[in-house]
């Protein structure tokens, strides 16, 4: 097998991949309309393609409710900031909501449901302040939430958060422009199907403690870390691809949607 020891943790994984694991704990990937163990066994030592790796990156987007937004604060910082001079320029990580609703959005509005996440962005929040200087932007997501749930790929060693996927989106930010009633609606009924606290300051709620409004992350690339090295891939991430794949089957790859895989931990369906 090849393997890219990158950092010792991956070294590490390579050499206990190499003893017999039990059929099933490695294969996190799956298709579910092939239910034999077969297929798993012939998963267990090798990772995933790339079309797969996509199609797992772009199902975690879809069940994805947060994730972090990078921006870097802008220098100077304006004078009459109370943010500290000394933090120009630099990166801030801060988790927002974010929800896979591009399909909500209107003809002509909408990109086909092709992995633009929506933002509910509130103009007071660092973040979207920074966006508002100048800043460029990254999303990351991750899975790492779901640690209990997965099964350990290495059997024996303690459970790995590192073992779990994650996904930084870069792009730019594409604020929305204002939606008519009937197209707020339905883009608002998407979103606060993970959001429900949201409806409180949802863009042009009456009494809404912040003012807000909506876009959406255009990915132009994405550097994906499946988890260990000796059995995931790890790097950037087709575009044409990510940008082709939908739930039910996909314009690239071998056709699959994202509901055709499962992320580890997920119950086999
Ligand atoms: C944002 O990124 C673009 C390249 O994508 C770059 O040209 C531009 O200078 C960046 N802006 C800032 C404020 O760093
Ligand atoms: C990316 O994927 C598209 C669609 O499958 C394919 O046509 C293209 O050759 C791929 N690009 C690279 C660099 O592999």
């Amino acid at each position: 097998m090849l393997v890219k020891p990158l950092t010792g943790l991956l070294a590490l994984g390579a050499l206990v991949s190499t003893s017999v694991l039990p059929i099933g704990e490695q294969a996190v990937l799956s298709n579910p309309s092939s239910n034999s163990l077969h297929d798993h066994k012939a998963n267990a030592f090798t990772r995933p393609t790339w079309f797969e790796s996509a199609l797992l990156a772009r199902r975690m987007l879809a069940l994805s409710s947060s994730g972090v937004i990078s921006t870097v604060f802008p220098d100077p910082i304006p004078p009459s900031s109370r943010t500290p001079a000394s933090v120009a320029g630099l990166p801030i990580g801060l988790r927002e909501y974010i929800a896979d609703c591009d399909r909500a959005l209107p003809d002509g509005l909408s990109f086909g449901d092709n992995g633009d996440p929506t933002i509910l962005a509130l103009r007071i929040a660092t973040t979207f302040r920074n966006i508002g200087a100048g800043s460029n932007i990254s999303l990351e997501l991750d899975w790492w939430e779901h640690l209990e749930d997965a099964v350990p790929v290495y059997p024996g060693l303690p459970h790995s958060p590192a073992a779990l996927p994650r996904i930084t989106l870069f792009g730019y930010f594409d604020p929305l422009p204002s939606l008519s009633r009937h197209d707020a609606a339905a883009l608002e009924k998407c979103f606060l199907r993970s959001h429900p606290d949201a409806k409180m300051w949802l863009p042009g709620a009456s009494g809404a403690p912040h003012a807000s409004f909506w876009a959406r992350l255009v990915v132009t690339q994405a550097y994906w870390i499946g988890g260990f090295g000796d059995v995931q891939q790890i790097g950037w991430m087709n575009v044409t691809e990510w940008k082709g794949i939908r739930q039910w089957s996909s314009s690239v790859g071998d056709g699959r949607g994202w509901e055709d895989v499962r992320l580890p931990g997920e119950k086999q369906r």
